[in-house]
């Protein structure tokens, strides 16, 4: 029977780069996806962009866009990204969808129908000067037990403790610095204080991993414990994401829409291939539901999620795959080490994304331990097995197929290929199990018997001698033969490399199936290499770049959250750090003249200056002081600009620097003007 499987990875915030941690979960989820599909599955994988809560309304202020262009902008980044490291989704969406909305919005009323969700008037820390409450992360102050300044809203870095931002002593806004005070409000709450039966059970169902069921278990508790808390669903505006359906202000929280967008991609899917959404999702289908996660999220994939899905009349998933974090070089991802590498930059430097696949498809083993990549043993690993051993194997071969035999193999048979045969079913049932650590140890055994093999017959004496051609053609077909077997078995890892396999063999695309059929006699193509050994000096450029963008940003290493968000909430904690004398110096501050100033067609906030900084040419500055200033009053005044601002353009054209101006809710802005005295191209310290 065909089995009908659906598919999903971990939606990626839209406010970040994808990273070399993010890829352990979408290469995992990909391989076996792809192993699902070989054994004739139909299988549906999905994903998408999430899109919606504070830290992405901020960026998108930040980076003066809208929060739409902003996740337009991230999210042909992350598709380009996750293509080119040959994670193939189905269907690539976006929370912030229609289908999402009203999906969302169904749920919610549905909960609501079955007496789930309560309101419950809260007090909440409120940003005065940005109008907005507060999420923990942007909320910082002293630890309320060790004292440690700038501590964040929900536990200290230093002593680790843990509390709530109300403890927090001398509170300060991350966003704007503001001392917040605590304004009530009223928040919107699903009651999973009264789904501890159903996840009590669900828990036990027997098909979770065995770290993650203990860990439910102890949130969930004992019948009669009352361990699980209701669940804040709701925010205030300003947010970025759903209103909620007849709560004006009120917006729902982004991890309340954020599964719901595994569903509303598969539904978008739905409508481009003519699937039926319901098949999938209604209760007790017969179709499997697959999410993979990493462990940090778990809480909200094995509690609120199936609890979401039971209440408002759907399935429940079939199971859930966490895994742990990644570490490189047995340590934390570090920007300050360079080891904090985006997908884009190995792109860049290492260039085949193959080699990362099978090096994390060797450490993979469907546990939530955290996987390392230790740099050295990367090179050292994907050189020796890919290049070394599998490649090899053909390489050493197949000339002698286009050199003697006019490209044609004969029929092979060999004990070693019946082993290798015989071994088809161990190596499914390891990647079944998402231990991909055990398929290619049990691979690369098999490919070491395949070398052995060669080794043995020594085609390069057999051809020596006229006499045997036969036995050469015979040695070179077997050794292709289990070539070709052993591309089966890692084509779910590598891609690429089995389609120019099957080009080279001249054969359909290779299925598990195909383990049984053998390479019959038949013409093959004249063989070319099909991977390079990859360089010690490409990982060092790359871990050289990824420490360089670093001084180039202000962030400060932070955690390396596996996830993007809490980054960007660190990003934006930075911001009112202490600073050193060294990077404020890194601000190349200059006297400015302003030569011309003029409005800017459909521009409602900028002016366009033209800026005597002492250089052979005018910059051009765009400078958000329109409503302040009268161009004409500006021409021939001296003032202040960030001079090392790297240029950006805007859609009115290049913006070469920063004026400096002061406001805050009482006016503004205004900008500055030195001294008699300073003359254009000052440095400013
Ligand atoms: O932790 C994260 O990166 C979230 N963006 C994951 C969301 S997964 C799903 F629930 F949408
Ligand atoms: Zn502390």
């Amino acid at each position: 029977m065909t089995r009908k499987l659906l598919v999903t990875s971990a939606l990626p915030y839209a406010n970040g780069s994808i990273h070399l941690g993010h890829l352990v979960e979408y290469i995992q989820t990909d391989i076996w996806v792809r192993f699902q599909k070989m054994q004739g599955h139909t299988v549906h994988y999905v994903c998408a962009d999430d899109t919606h809560g504070t830290p992405i309304m901020l960026r998108a202020e930040k980076e003066g866009i809208t929060p739409e262009a902003l996740i337009e902008k991230v999210h042909a980044e992350h598709s380009q990204d996750f293509a080119e490291f040959l994670v193939e989704f189905d269907n690539y969406y976006s929370t912030n969808s229609e289908e999402n909305r009203q999906l969302s919005g169904n749920i919610y009323r549905a909960l609501k129908a079955n007496g789930k969700i309560a309101t419950k008037t809260i007090e909440q820390y409120f940003d005065p000067v940005k109008n907005m409450f507060l999420p923990d992360r942007f909320i910082k102050g002293e630890c309320p037990k060790c004292k440690a300044k700038d501590q964040y809203g929900d536990n200290c870095e230093v002593c680790g403790a843990t509390y709530s931002p109300t403890d927090l002593v001398n509170p300060y806004s991350a966003v704007s610095g503001a001392t917040p005070i605590r304004k009530e409000t009223e928040h919107y709450f699903f009651k999973l204080s009264e789904c501890a039966d159903f996840l009590r059970d669900w828990t036990r169902s027997g098909t979770l991993q065995a770290e993650a069921a203990n860990k439910m278990s102890e949130w969930v508790g004992e019948a009669g414990e009352n361990k699980l808390s209701d669940w804040d669903i709701s925010r205030d505006a300003p947010y970025f994401g759903f209103e909620i359906p007849d709560a004006p202000g009120k917006y729902f929280y982004v991890w309340l829409d954020a599964p719901i967008g595994y569903m509303a991609s598969f539904k978008n899917l739905c409508s481009k291939i003519g699937l039926d959404f319901d098949e999938y999702w209604k209760k007790n289908s017969t179709t499997e539901l697959y999410h993979f996660i990493g462990k940090d999220i778990l809480y909200f994939h094995a509690l609120f999620w199936p609890a979401t899905l039971e209440y408002s009349g759907h399935r429940t998933p079939t199971n859930v795959f966490a895994h742990g974090f990644l570490t490189v070089n047995g340590e934390k991802m570090s920007k300050s080490r360079g080891t904090f590498i985006t997908a884009r930059s190995y792109l860049e430097h290492v260039k085949n994304p193959e080699y990362l696949r099978y090096y994390y498809a060797a450490k993979l083993n469907g546990s939530m331990e955290d996987i390392d990549l230790n740099l050295e043993d990367f090179v050292a690993r994907v050189n020796s097995d890919l290049v070394g051993k599998y490649i090899n194997i053909a390489s050493r071969t197949a000339g002698f197929i286009a050199k003697k035999f006019e490209n044609k193999v004969i029929s092979a048979q060999h004990a070693v290929i019946d082993d290798m045969r015989a071994a088809a079913p161990a190596i499914a049932e390891a990647y079944a199990a998402r231990d991909f650590a055990r398929a290619l140890r049990e691979i690369m055994k098999l490919t070491d018997a395949a070398n052995g093999y060669v080794a043995e017959k020594a085609p390069w004496v057999v051809a020596k001698d006229e006499s045997k051609t036969a036995e050469l053609h015979t040695i070179c077909s077997n050794a292709l033969e289990m070539f070709r077997l052993l591309t089966i078995y890692l084509k779910p890892v590598l891609p690429n490399i089995a389609e120019a396999v099957e080009a080279f063999l001249n054969i359909q695309p290779l299925l598990w199936t195909d383990v049984a059929l053998g390479l019959r006699a038949q013409t093959i193509q004249p063989y070319a290499h099909m991977v390079t050994r990859l360089e010690g000096k490409q990982i060092e450029a790359m871990v050289e770049a990824n420490k360089e963008s670093l001084q180039a940003t202000t962030s400060t290493p932070h955690s390396q959250a596996h996830h993007a968000q809490s980054q960007q909430a660190a990003t934006e904690v930075a911001a009112v750090e202490h600073i050193s004398i060294d990077d404020f110096t890194k601000v190349d501050l200059r006297i400015a003249k302003i030569v011309s100033a003029e409005h800017v067609e459909g521009a409602e906030k900028l002016l366009k200056l033209l800026l005597d900084i002492g250089e052979e040419k005018p910059r051009q500055v765009f400078a958000g002081i329109k409503s302040a200033y009268d161009p004409a009053t500006l021409v021939g005044r001296q003032t202040v600009m960030v001079a090392n601002l790297a240029p950006r353009k805007m859609k009115f054209g290049m913006s070469e620097g920063m004026v400096l101006a002061a406001s805050d809710e009482r006016g503004g802005p205004y900008i500055l003007s030195p001294d008699a005295g300073a003359h254009p191209g000052m440095r400013v310290k």
